[in-house]
């Protein structure tokens, strides 16, 4: 059996991760080893003393290590250990080894193809891809094998749970704190809505609104930028839609454009998107409605009516489960060649935790 070592099991990501691994049994097919960066010899959850994440003689013993510690620890542990000469798999959830020439960003429904390839030449180091890339190719998969993508735009709604479990809490406390602010006039159907509008904008604007976190309201507003600024006028957010989608096809040669706005909105953990695609040619609608949903058994389309829409295509709906859906499809005013399309995956699950769990999978095959 191989011996895997666990590193950021208690965090958010990480919770979601060891709750998957659990109901696959996948703790069945290996020999953990829990590691902690702060409570080195407390007992762990299988009882046996916690091992200290920064001690690389411990780590170098093991043949994987699966962290969702982030990306100081990746920076700081992940050189020294293989200066050290650790010749083991390193799977991640962190962006920090993301775009390094010798890792694979991993989405083993999407590119298993460039995984065996990568593993048959030697490539070692396995890393989870940003939530909104993994969650656009989980639901548009089927588009980018049957080579129907010219260009792609997307336009996210990203959920709280991407900055962090602070930040959901924060959203919360936001949501309750204007609801709060005005529960008298709300209990008073006779009240103004203009004025309760006035006093929930005021609350929103006022120092005592709780936004330690997001560093401005989201709770009843919207935040048009994620993650850091760069030189070129994209976010960071944006800037991986396009590299990171791209490393995953293994098109690094021969990239599909895709760019758009990532704006964070206030649900919980499911990330949203609406996509424009222009399609290489004029296919018809049943046909793209078949290469989505037979790409893998996780997305589904969603008719595109109302009802369906409103039911089945929101955050809602998916959030806690490994489904994607995609709907609102149809060719767009722009031309038969334009696409329009709108999907909803969880951004714990897919969006995080789920590719790094297949990655060992893959390992233990
Ligand atoms: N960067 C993403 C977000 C989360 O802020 O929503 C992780 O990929």
């Amino acid at each position: 059996k191989m011996t895997v070592g666990l590193v950021g099991w208690r965090g958010m990501v990480g919770s979601v991760l060891m709750q998957r691994m659990q109901e696959e049994q996948d703790f069945d097919r290996f020999e953990a080893v829990y590691f902690t960066t702060s409570q080195a010899g407390q007992a762990g959850p299988d009882g046996q003393p916690l091992q200290s994440a920064h001690d690389i003689e411990t780590l170098k013993k093991l043949d994987a290590v699966i962290t969702c510690q982030g990306g100081d620890y990746t920076q700081d542990v992940y050189p020294k250990l293989r200066q050290a000469g650790w010749q083991g798999y390193w799977i991640d959830a962190a962006s920090t080894l993301r775009m390094e020439d010798d890792s694979i960003i991993v989405l083993d429904p999407v590119n298993r193809a460039v995984i065996d390839k990568g593993l048959s030449s030697g490539v070692k180091t396995f890393v989870g891809g940003n939530c909104t890339v993994s969650l656009m190719l989980m639901g548009l998969g089927g588009l980018f094998e049957h080579k129907m993508v010219e260009w792609l735009s997307s336009m996210t709604y990203q959920a709280a749970s991407g900055s962090g479990a602070k930040h959901m809490r924060e959203l919360l406390n936001q949501m309750g704190d204007l609801r709060d602010s005005v529960a008298n006039e709300l209990a008073d159907p006779a009240s103004a809505i203009l004025d309760i509008d006035r006093q929930v904008a005021a609350r929103m604007r006022s120092a005592e609104f709780p936004t330690d976190q997001f560093g401005v309201p989201l709770a009843g507003s919207l935040i048009p930028y994620i993650d850091k600024q760069l030189d070129n006028r994209q976010s960071k957010e944006e800037w991986k839609g396009f590299v990171e989608t791209n490393k995953i096809l293994g098109r690094g040669a021969n990239p599909i454009p895709v760019d758009g706005l990532c704006v964070r909105i206030g649900s919980m953990r499911c990330h949203s998107q609406a996509f424009t695609i222009k399609l290489r040619e004029d296919v018809p609608l049943d046909e793209i409605e078949g290469a989505i949903a037979a790409h893998n058994q996780w997305v589904s389309v969603v008719p595109n009516e109302r009802e369906a829409s409103m039911t089945e295509l929101s955050p809602t709906a998916v959030t806690g489960t490994m489904n994607v859906p995609v709907g609102r499809l149809r060719k767009m005013n722009m031309g038969p060649q334009y696409l329009s399309a709108f999907s909803v995956g969880d951004q714990l699950l897919w969006g995080a935790a789920e590719p790094l769990r297949r990655m060992l999978n893959v390992l233990l095959e």
